[in-house]
């Protein structure tokens, strides 16, 4: 929860996260892993809630609250739970938002023509922090 240093009770803006997988079929080769390539699916945490209230919005808060989502599947889901990529089902209005801080759209034409397209981050892709 994104909450002022003053104490008050005001809510910001806030992220939650869920267990997902991601169904990449032959959108995305793994590099790392060859073995990995020959399945379709993979295990995955979802932003199931993201939102900044409006006031404050274009000031980098959403960015952080992804951020805070990035470290908490490396450093406290990944050791324990398989887990390879972060995930979204974007609202049209935050499709460039998303892409912006380095989210890739599912390139498949079923997902682009979604409601609500997915977007992947490669957990494993990212520098260390
Ligand atoms: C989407 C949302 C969380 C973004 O939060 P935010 O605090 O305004 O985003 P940030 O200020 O961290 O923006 C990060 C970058 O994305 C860009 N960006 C943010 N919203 C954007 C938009 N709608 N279109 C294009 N770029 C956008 C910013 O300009 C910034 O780029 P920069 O680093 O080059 O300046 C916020 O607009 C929101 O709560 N929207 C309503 C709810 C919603 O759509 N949630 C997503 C559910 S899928």
């Amino acid at each position: 929860m994104l909450v002022p240093d003053s104490g008050d009770n005001t809510v910001w803006g806030y992220i939650t996260l869920m267990c997902s997988e991601i169904k990449l079929g032959n959108t995305h080769t793994l590099d790392d892993c060859e073995a990995a390539n020959r399945y379709s699916d993979f295990p995955s945490v979802k932003i199931a809630r993201l939102a900044v209230d409006h006031r404050i919005q274009g000031r980098g808060y959403g960015d952080a609250l992804v951020q805070f989502a990035v470290f908490i599947a490396r450093r406290n889901i990944m050791p324990r739970i398989g887990c390879r990529f972060l995930v979204a089902e974007s609202k049209a209005g935050a499709l460039n938002f998303y892409q912006r801080i380095g989210f890739t759209v599912l390139d498949t034409e079923k997902n682009k023509q979604r409601r609500l397209p997915v977007v992947f981050i490669d957990l494993n892709k990212l520098h260390s922090d």
